[in-house]
Formats: structure tokens, C-alpha cells, sequence
């Protein structure tokens, strides 16, 4: 048994509903197991009941659950900062023709490493990864993120219309694709699917189908692609699917159930938040891509209106980056300018940056927060020194203050150790 000392934080309970949702222990002591949480609370609490246990001492550090990330794209590391175009031009012009290159198995096995080191390097232990249209690809990013030890539920991007005809597949195809990855990576070890088109601008009605048949081929898939992003490509969905709203052109193949996570949602008629709430589907904010590439801001008191449950994704590579800490303040700042935005505390970002997704992930009885018998996901944050957040960190009146300065401030270079079931991954 292990018994890490330091500031501790997590959200057992829901902010959004429960006014103790934040816990925190200023000295803290957490107590694993080989793979499992067996205690937390004040460390000189926890030692005494334990004397056995050999401490780890993180003091001057911060642990708090294993980021989790619930919209995410392995093939676009390097379009990270694009600059002056929307979602369509920004597709066709930088974005797709990256992803044509993953034609190329090598270069796929060299992104997906790649992909994987950055999502480790910012404390995100969990996560939720749009893939390649290119099935091979799709077995060398599987196989790159069974070696990696983290948590990821991915699966084959699908479209067969719109968009650059190389990444294009025949609805056969994809369920030939599809059913074969599912037989090869699901539910092996921390890897689980999750079937993707692409969004229903680039999918026919066919592969729609093709989407709602795979979703029923074994318990556990989850449902993941992009909604109501940017007003040109809602018009776009609407003509193509001719469909009253962009929902619908999914609900009609019976793919919005309490397994699904749509991206985005910056462009929501109150109907198709009801329908969303009412099918139990989740909604992954991604903040910074949503103000990068210029869809919009979020309107997050609707979908809490509407009840409809939301984490946070990075989106990279519309997102600004990899760190869901970063994305934590983004969506702060994006709530702050609106006059009908939610004033988020500290404990909402900590909230939408671990247990929401772990819940949106279906992962929640495993990981998320630190209750006694949940997975030993968890990242320790310490400043660098001389950074200006341990200048801010050192005049801290409180945990939740020193929570609002690491979601400010710390990034990559303040993730200290990552560590996955026990395991220490950095
Ligand atoms: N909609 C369809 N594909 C994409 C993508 O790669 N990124 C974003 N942000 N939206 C999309
Ligand atoms: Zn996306």
C-alpha cells in the first residue's frame, strides 16, 4: 500500500446540483492499493489507521483525478494552430489533407505514439478519440494506445460523401471495417469502441444505418460525432439530410441513446436540447476550439436548463491544445462574456474535467473521483520553480483559490507524475 501526501482535490458529488461537490484536504493523504483507491482524507488520519503503509511525500504538490478528455482527434496533433478559417474551410483546406496522409500505416503508427505521449504529458489519463478513416491506421492507434496503459475509447471514422473523396468508404466497407476493429480492440484491457461517422454532413443515410448497426454488434459501444458546431455546416446538414434539425438526422437511425457524446452543440434549438436530455445523451464543450476556429459560444445555462449532461473536450486540433486544464479556463472565460453564462467555480472545472466525462464516458463506477474502491487514476501537479503560479500557489487563502490558479495557470510543465491504476506513467 501506498499513502501519497499532498493537497488533495475532487469532485465526488455534482456542482451543478450539490453545493458540498468539492473536497479537498489542504494535507492530505491518499491512499492506494495496487490499482485501487482505498482511502482519502487528512494524512495524519489516514497514516494512523495505516502506519504500515509506505508514504509517498508529494507535499508542496497537488493530486487531483486523472483528467479526462471526451472529444478528442489523434490525426490532427499538427494542425494545433491554424489560424483565419472556420470548421468547412479549415476541414478542406489543413485538416483533411493531414488526415489523408494517415493512409500511410507508418506515419499512423508515428502520429499515435505521438498522440498518446502529449495526452500523458498533460494529465489526461482518460479519453474519448475521434480516429482515422483509415482502418489500418486504426489497428496501429489501438495497439499504440494498448501500449500506452490509458484508458481510450475510440474507433474508425466514417463518411461517404462531402469532404476529399480519399477518405471516403462504401457503407459495406465501413461495417466490414467496423465489425472487424470491434472483434479486435473492444472491451481489451483499458481499450474500448465507439462508432464515429465523421458528422452527418459527410454521411449518408446508408452509413448512418451502417453506424446503428455496429452500435448493437456488443454491449459497451459508445456513439461519437459532432452536432450543431458552426451555423454553414447546421445549414449544410439540414439541406444534405433533409432533416428539420441536425439531431434529427441522427435520431432517425436510433443514434441518440444515454451511449452517445456529441461535440460541440454551440447552435441548439431548445427542441433538440429536450430530445437530448430526454435520450440521456452527453454534449463534450470543447472551449477553446469553439472560440479558435469561431463557432460560437456555448451556451451551457441551456443545457443545464435542459438537463443534458456535459464534460469538456480539447478538441485538438480545432482546440488550442492538449490540457484539459486549459480547457477548464477556457470554458470559465467563454461563460464569463455571455450575460446569460454560468459563473463557474473552480469546483465546476475540476467537475467537467474529471467526473463529468468519466460519467459521460460511462466509466463512472471506475474512475472520476477518489471514492474508496474506484481506479487509482491521478495526476500530481506541482509549480515549476519560479513559474508565476507558484508565485500565486504560495499567497493562496484557500484549496478552491488554489484551484482557480492551477486551472489559470499550470500546463504540461506543472504535470509531474500521471499515473493510471496505480501505475506511474510520467
Ligand atoms: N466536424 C467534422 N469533423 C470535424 C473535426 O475534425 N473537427 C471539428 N471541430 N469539427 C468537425
Ligand atoms: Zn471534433
Amino acid at each position: 500500500m501506498k499513502l501519497y501526501r499532498a493537497s488533495l482535490a475532487h469532485t465526488p458529488r455534482n456542482p451543478f446540483t450539490h453545493l458540498d461537490a468539492l473536497e479537498t484536504f489542504d494535507d492530505g493523504g491518499l491512499l492506494v492499493d495496487r490499482d485501487k483507491i482505498l482511502e482519502l482524507g487528512e494524512f495524519s488520519n489516514v497514516q494512523a489507521k495505516y502506519p504500515r503503509a509506505k508514504v509517498i511525500d508529494c507535499t508542496e504538490s497537488f493530486i487531483v483525478p486523472g483528467l479526462v478528455d471526451s472529444h478528442v482527434h489523434f490525426p490532427q496533433v499538427s494542425v494545433i494552430g491554424t489560424m483565419g478559417v472556420q470548421l468547412l474551410e479549415w476541414l478542406e483546406t489543413r485538416t483533411l489533407p493531414e488526415e489523408e496522409k494517415l493512409a500511410d500505416s507508418g506515419y499512423a503508427r508515428e502520429v499515435a505514439k505521438d498522440f498518446l505521449t502529449h495526452l500523458v504529458r498533460n494529465g489526461t489519463t482518460t479519453a474519448l478519440v475521434f480516429g482515422s478513416h483509415f482502418k489500418n491506421a486504426m489497428h496501429e492507434f489501438f495497439q499504440a494506445a494498448q501500449d500506452s496503459r490509458l484508458r481510450i475509447t475510440s474507433g474508425m471514422v466514417f463518411s461517404d460523401r462531402e469532404l476529399r473523396p480519399k477518405l471516403h468508404q462504401s457503407p459495406q466497407q465501413a461495417f466490414a471495417s467496423g465489425a472487424e476493429l470491434i472483434m479486435r480492440w473492444h472491451n481489451h484491457n483499458r481499450l474500448r469502441y465507439a462508432v464515429m461517422p465523421r458528422f452527418s454532413l459527410s454521411c449518408s443515410d446508408k452509413m448512418l444505418e451502417v453506424c446503428s448497426a455496429l452500435l448493437s454488434a456488443q454491449p459497451g459501444i459508445l456513439f461519437h460525432s459532432h452536432i450543431n458546431e458552426n451555423p454553414l455546416e447546421i445549414q449544410t446538414v439540414k439541406r444534405l439530410a433533409n432533416a428539420p434539425d441536425y439531431l434529427e438526422s441522427y435520431e432517425r437511425h436510433n443514434l441518440v441513446t444515454e451511449r452517445s457524446v456529441f461535440a460541440h452543440s454551440v447552435h441548439p434549438t431548445a427542441s433538440e436540447l429536450a430530445r437530448m436530455a430526454k435520450a440521456g445523451a452527453s454534449v463534450a464543450h470543447c472551449a477553446s476550439s469553439n472560440a479558435f476556429i469561431g463557432s460560437g459560444l456555448f451556451p451551457m445555462r441551456a443545457h443545464l436548463e435542459a438537463g443534458v449532461h456535459m464534460a469538456l473536450g480539447s478538441d485538438v486540433g480545432g482546440g488550442t491544445g492538449f490540457s484539459l486544464l486549459k480547457e477548464g479556463l477556457e470554458a470559465y472565460q467563454m461563460q464569463m462574456l455571455q450575460a446569460e453564462g454560468i459563473k463557474l467555480s473552480p469546483a465546476h472545472l475540476l467537475y467537467l474535467a474529471t467526473k463529468a466525462g468519466a460519467k459521460a464516458l460511462h466509466l463512472e463506477d471506475q474512475i472520476g473521483d477518489f471514492t474508496s474502491g474506484k481506479q487509482a487514476d491521478f495526476v500530481v501537479l506541482k509549480a515549476p520553480r519560479g513559474s508565476t503560479l507558484e508565485r500565486t500557489l504560495s499567497q493562496s487563502p484557500s484549496m478552491a483559490a488554489s484551484l482557480g490558479a492551477l486551472f489559470t495557470l499550470a500546463r504540461e510543465e506543472s504535470v509531474k507524475n500521471v499515473f493510471v491504476a496505480g501505475e506511474k506513467l510520467v
